[in-house]
């Protein structure tokens, strides 16, 4: 088992690990049972009275610790009851430890033994008020004061789906009350670059909101989206939908998947103007407030940046989504949902974003995952955690890949705007490293499949023409030495290819052919586009067509058509389908990527409108 030892943090907090932290911060206490007349209520009180705002404490994984220790007979879910039903000689997580403690039972990992239900001890993920609430408040000042925090066990997309399903809420109620027209709905607009991962779209899925779309800065060069441009595309917007108060949030990503921050200051300040709140899909950017934005020169991270990277929170954000298993030390799956401090932010939004989690995550919360995030929390709040430190030491092995790609090999690499483009893209994350392969012959996946098959190093994110490494306070010098190695054994390849023209142009031809149609920068979202909302459109009669069959040009998506990652969907339910659309997603296919969201994965059919609704 890996430990978690306290002195050096810089490892991720891997699963095993996290049970090792478990064990290392049980507080001691005398395993006594609980009396018979004791009430359920009791062991929260309890904890309430012991526990305040101590950075250096961490309530889940506490109260776990000791609820695992001082279970014998556990009639509870879930059924593997402390890992002692597990399946026996599977290898993994499943691999059964020191059998000869226990002759009779097959000792498992701690990891399971933690796997516990919601106990009385273990407080309420829904109704919190004991160890969960105080990891919450923890973590609300420690990621920037925020006014609540939520801890998400379904990702950021669960964050993202009740953020929209929250605020559409208190708009639909609020219109209506102000209309008089009580139980009638009205119009509730969502403002959102096109580009949004595919939760977003599933959220309006979800809350009939209608999208309006904003067109990101697109680079043609590297085929990669940023930001939206402030003025020219949010402001526009605002003016243009907010006035007749239609309008129930803005919806912003910063950093993109590529590591582009967005001015969300400006951008908040603009919403504060209009009076509509302002959500951030932070997914990317959990890490971003404790970063030392000085010890990188400003070419890695860009003029502007040193405000922009404080995060979403500290520029005035109203809801915050972060994916802590992203960025930072997490399990998978885990993120925090944060509520700013803004005039907007009120009790109905915090009640209804609170309901609105209870739609989108199980109530049967794991844990483990729920340790896992006070856990990371812990890291960067307290004294002990290294969490800082092992985040600074992750820039400055990001700052020296970069320095040796560009010094050694003849790849491009994804620098910051010398000029920031209207606030779309005023600063790059310093931990997030994008390696151009154009001019090569190779799209970003056949250099993808090389770097694994050859290397065994695994990139985030491959793309028609890049590369995508997130750096993080689980990197180590090592990974950094491969990865130049691996790039110089790749510019060696190219090179060879070149001189004996064997190089395999396919990968040149497929990503030219996929700029063809550069699918998010505004022309696919323009008016006329879109023939119904995605909620009328995923309850509207479908049927399925082949992608050959001509009828297909015209008619409206029944679905979400989605390149896996990003995630950033190219059809949504309700969008027109054309040639370039299709040739778009033939050619991910083509090039390696994967499509996803669709009833068929090869694209050989897809779902269409049988009728489709006059906007
Ligand atoms: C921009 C963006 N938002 C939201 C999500 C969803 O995050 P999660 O995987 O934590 O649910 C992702 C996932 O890649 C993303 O890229």
């Amino acid at each position: 088992m890996i430990a978690f030892s306290l002195g050096r943090l810089e490892a991720p907090l891997l699963l095993l690990g996290l049970v090792g932290f478990i064990k290392a911060h049980a507080f001691v206490a005398p395993c006594r049972p609980r009396p018979r007349y004791e009430s359920a209520a009791r062991p929260l009180r309890r904890w309430a009275r012991e526990h305040g705002a101590d950075q250096s404490k961490s309530p889940i994984v506490e109260a776990l610790s000791l609820a695992a220790a001082r279970i014998k007979a556990p009639f509870f879910f879930p059924g593997h009851k402390m890992g002692r039903g597990l399946p026996v000689g599977l290898p993994g997580p499943f691999a059964e430890t020191n059998t000869a403690l226990n002759k009779t039972r097959v000792h498992r990992d701690d990891v399971w033994q933690h796997d516990l239900p919601e106990i009385p001890e273990l407080d309420n993920l829904f109704a919190p008020e004991g160890p969960i609430r105080d990891a919450e408040t923890l973590a609300a000042e420690t990621f920037g004061g925020a006014q609540r925090t939520w801890f998400l066990v379904n990702g950021s997309t669960a964050g993202v789906l009740a953020a929209l399903l929250a605020l559409v809420r208190r708009h639909q109620q609020e219109g209506q009350q102000h209309q008089a027209r009580s139980g009638r709905s009205i119009q509730s607009k969502v403002l959102l670059p096109r580009n949004v991962h595919k939760s977003a779209i599933n959220g309006l899925i979800l809350s009939g909101a209608v999208p309006v779309f904003l067109s990101p800065v697109y680079d043609p060069a590297w085929d990669i989206c940023h930001g939206v441009p402030i003025e020219s595309a949010l402001q526009q917007a605002l003016e243009e939908h907010a006035s007749g108060s239609e309008v129930a949030a803005v919806l912003l990503v910063s950093p993109t998947y590529h590591g582009a921050v967005m001015d969300i200051e400006q951008a908040a300040l603009l919403c504060a103007k209009f009076k509509v709140p302002l959500i951030v899909d932070e997914a990317h950017g959990a890490h971003l407030a404790f970063l030392e934005v000085e010890v990188n020169e400003p070419g890695n991270v860009g003029p502007l940046a040193s405000r922009a990277m404080t995060g979403a929170l500290a520029q005035g954000a109203d809801l915050v989504v972060q994916s802590t298993h992203k960025t930072l030390t997490a399990v998978s799956q885990c993120a925090m949902m944060h509520a700013g401090k803004g005039p907007l932010v009120d009790s109905a939004m915090l009640e209804f974003v609170g309901s609105a989690l209870q739609l989108v995550q199980s109530s049967s919360p794991n844990y483990v995952l729920l340790a896992s995030l006070d856990g990371a929390r812990w890291q960067l709040g307290s004294p002990l955690g290294g969490g800082r430190a092992a985040l600074h030491r992750a820039q400055k092995l990001a700052a020296k890949a970069k320095r040796l790609l560009l010094e050694e090999t003849p790849f491009p690499i994804l620098k910051p705007p010398d000029r920031p483009k209207g606030g779309a893209f005023v600063g790059l994350d310093p931990l997030r490293l994008t390696v151009g392969t154009m001019g090569t012959g190779m799209s970003g996946f056949d250099a993808d499949e090389v770097l694994i098959e050859e290397h065994g190093v695994y990139a985030e994110l491959p793309a028609s023409r890049t590369l995508t490494f997130a750096v993080g306070p689980g990197s180590e010098e090592e990974d950094i030495d491969c990865l130049v190695a691996a790039f110089k054994a790749l510019a060696t390849l190219v090179d060879k290819g070149k001189r004996d023209g064997s190089q395999d142009m396919a990968g040149e031809e497929a990503s030219s052919f996929m700029t063809d149609f550069p699918p998010f920068d505004g022309k696919q979202a323009a008016a006329g586009s879109l023939k119904c909302g995605p909620r009328d459109a995923y309850f509207t009669a479908s049927e399925v067509l082949s992608t050959n069959d001509e009828r297909v040009v015209g008619r409206a998506s029944a679905e979400t058509v989605c390149p896996y990652p990003p995630g950033i969907p190219v059809l949504l339910p309700g969008e027109i389908i054309t040639v370039e659309v299709l040739r778009f997603l033939k050619g991910v296919l083509s090039t390696g990527g994967s499509v996803t969201g669709c009833s068929d994965p090869s694209l050989g059919k897809i779902r269409v409108l049988c009728w489709e609704k006059e906007k």
